[in-house]
């Protein structure tokens, strides 16, 4: 359905969980988030009713999140009841690939069609020292899991960090020279745990392209805009939160794992769904549609939301 400003709303990003085996420096605190009584976490078969409210309401993608939504017990029933869900054109998963050795068969198995991989460094020491308590080498046997289970067209998730891996800008490049994957370089948006970092380390898109002169535009893909390396396999996605900000095409509503609905990443809206079924749920859905916020506000006073990246899922 359109939003109150004419947009196209057909993309949920779901968060099944806010916990995480990582502690990425500028998106969780060292000791991790307080683990919430169970019962606030939305339960599998209410995560799939819900999925099943929004595609009546015209949604028809939806993208797993976190935290870290491999960590969530009862992940793959999850995405068993979301991928069986008529008129639902494509499950997605964003995850840190930490455990994909194991869980990329079982995904696939359980019908979800592409992954997303976030990985900002491609040196181990410099991955233990971001995500404070992870393995690079974890990762990479993940990717090639994530392959040999039938994801060809991965996607990697780089956040630009000026001084930590403007550096490695041209490796990441590199990687679509032989896989036919998208590597996209994310603009570090300025909030929770790092909203108060140097302004050293938000980087403008464009450094990439100051990188890599021999990238060639091609088409836009959704928020992100696209290039290629003459004759690469893969593609270069630059997603510019901050400078461009592209709120005017944003097609995606967001629904936190404890239930409430965000029409945006920043905004400090919320509306709860739990407790609501049917009709009722419905409703409420459409309603959060309706009230989508036009734009945000990180480049005018920030971000408006009071909660972590981990809380609402990327
Ligand atoms: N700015 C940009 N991206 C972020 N992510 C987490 N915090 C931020 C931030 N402040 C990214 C993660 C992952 C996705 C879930 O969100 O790196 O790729
Ligand atoms: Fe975990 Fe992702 Fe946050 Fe890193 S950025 S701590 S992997 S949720």
């Amino acid at each position: 359905m359109q939003d109150g400003c004419g947009r196209t709303i057909d993309y949920l990003r779901l968060s099944v969980t806010d916990l995480c085996n990582f502690r990425c420096r500028y998106c969780m605190p060292e000791n991790g988030v307080a683990k919430r009584p169970h019962g606030d976490i939305l339960s599998v078969e209410e995560i799939v009713e819900i999925g099943r409210a929004a595609v009546a309401c015209g949604i028809t993608k939806i993208r797993l999140t976190g935290g870290e939504p491999l960590v969530r017990r009862g992940i793959l029933e999850i995405c068993r009841g979301l991928s069986s869900i008529d008129g639902l054109h494509e499950l997605c998963l964003t995850t840190n690939g930490s455990s994909l050795s194991q869980l990329a068969q079982p995904l696939r198995d359980a019908g979800v069609q592409r992954l997303n991989i976030s990985l900002d460094t491609l040196k181990a020491d410099k991955f233990a020292q971001i995500t404070r308590r992870g393995t690079l080498s974890d990762v990479l046997d993940g990717l090639k899991a994530a392959e040999a289970a039938g994801f060809s067209d991965l996607k990697l998730n780089t956040v630009l960090i000026g001084g930590f891996n403007d550096s490695e800008i041209a490796d990441f490049v590199a990687l679509t020279r032989e896989h036919p994957w998208e590597v996209r370089f994310i603009e570090l948006m300025p909030m929770g745990e790092c909203s108060l970092w140097d302004e050293h380390c938000f980087l403008p898109d464009s450094t990439v392209l100051k990188s890599c002169p021999e990238l060639q535009p091609i088409e836009n893909c959704g928020v992100a805009r696209r290039y290629r390396l003459p004759g690469a396999a893969g593609t270069v996605g630059l997603i510019s939160p901050v400078s461009h900000d592209f709120c005017g095409e944003c097609r995606r509503i967001r629904i936190t794992s404890d239930g409430k609905l965000k029409g945006c990443l920043h905004s400090r809206e919320e509306l709860p769904l739990r407790g609501l079924h049917g009709i009722e749920l419905e409703a409420a859905i459409r309603r959060g549609i309706a009230q989508k916020p036009p734009r945000h506000h990180l480049t005018d006073g920030g971000s408006d939301t009071p909660r972590d990246m981990n809380e609402i899922g990327g």
